[in-house]
């Protein structure tokens, strides 16, 4: 009798499982490009294996926050995409778990494996810029910059955009850049400069190209794939590179901790990695250079001469971007943002 019980109970379980299994087909997908790229890619996953993709986009550093709220329970899979800083900050954190893809042999060396044991894989890369509305410049009179130096000068005073740091990636990379490029002490004072000349600070990090493109501002702090999305969208804004050196992100590709559906982020992974994957990128003007090496840079960005072979990038320190993040957000945040305009 109480071993009959046993056995019933045993299959229950069983039962219960399988059942919840099949109803697991599922993948929880935490995308941080722009919102048209991750949403076809969620489509396409789909599609080319039968998993059910639930997805939502969020800026790189709002979407750390969460997934760091989440830590206790955790409800994504995946994190695809946003700058590589929160990520590796992430991984560092144990938010995140080492995954290394069979894939991982296929990608361009500086996006293999960043920052050491797989512990976030590169899925792009870009350099950082601007897009600058020449025109509007033209019409007040004001020269076209050249340099960061020139950026915090008083004559581009409440002619410039940046997204916030605290949600963007793309703005983190820009305080990031000038801390290096400065050094500490100068770059904060620089910083504290440039954000006399802000005439607003958006949450996501290429919004601010849309802004230039509208005539709301003239000049906008954005990766320069995003500026060449723009100028190719028909805005009147050029991509300019700074000609004193920039810096440039590489896309993090994460395996969330404790991911409900781990063997779905795993395939998921390779799948984004493979250039049948990236290709359609370019489709949805996300034109990063994508890390797989048989997925061609698309030819719009040579065209406006934005590649990584054309601008002068600086060597950015992506541990120490990673490591001092918490830091520098605080002290942006306090010291910075706070000040009046
Ligand atoms: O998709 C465009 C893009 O610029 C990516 O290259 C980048 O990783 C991401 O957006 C950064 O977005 P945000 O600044 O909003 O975090």
């Amino acid at each position: 009798m109480k071993r009959s019980w046993w056995i019933g109970a045993a299959m229950l379980v069983l039962a219960l499982a399988s059942g919840g299994a099949a109803q697991e087909n599922v993948l929880v997908l935490y995308g941080s490009p722009d919102r048209d790229w991750v949403a076809a890619v969620a489509a396409k996953f789909e599609k080319d294996t039968g998993i059910k993709v639930q997805w939502i986009r969020a800026s790189s550093n709002e979407m750390y926050a969460r997934i760091e709220a989440e830590k206790a329970n955790p409800k994504g899979d995946v994190w695809f995409g946003g700058t590589g800083d929160p990520h590796f900050d992430a991984a560092e954190k144990g938010l995140t778990e080492p995954y290394c893809s069979p894939k991982m042999a296929e990608l361009r060396e500086f996006m293999r494996d960043p920052i050491g044991e797989c512990r976030t894989l590169g899925l792009y890369a870009g350099p950082l810029g601007w897009a600058v509305n020449e025109g509007m410049l033209k019409k007040l009179g004001k020269p076209m910059p050249q340099t960061w130096d020139d950026l915090a000068k008083p004559d581009y005073k409440g002619l410039i955009a940046i997204a916030n740091p605290n949600t963007s990636g793309t703005a983190y990379t820009t305080l990031v850049t000038i801390l290096l490029m400065k050094g500490e002490d100068k770059g904060w004072e620089y910083l504290a400069k440039l954000h006399k000349n802000i005439a607003q600070y958006t949450k996501s990090g290429s919004a601010p190209g849309q802004l230039a493109g509208r005539g709301e501002v003239a000049i906008a702090i954005v990766f320069l794939h995003d500026s060449v999305m723009f100028a190719e969208e028909g805005f009147p804004v050029k991509p300019v590179a700074p000609a004193d050196g920039t810096g440039y992100e590489i896309g993090g590709l994460s395996l969330i901790k404790g991911a409900p559906h781990k063997e779905n982020a795993k395939k998921f992974i390779d799948w984004a990695l493979s250039p049948e994957t990236q290709i359609i990128a370019k489709d949805f003007r996300s034109f990063q250079l994508q890390s797989n090496k048989k997925t061609p840079l698309p030819a719009v960005v040579l065209k406006h001469g934005m590649d990584f072979d054309n601008v002068k990038t600086i060597k950015y320190d992506f541990l120490w971007a990673s490591k001092n993040r918490d830091r520098i957000l605080k002290r942006w945040t306090e010291q910075i943002f706070s000040q009046a305009r």
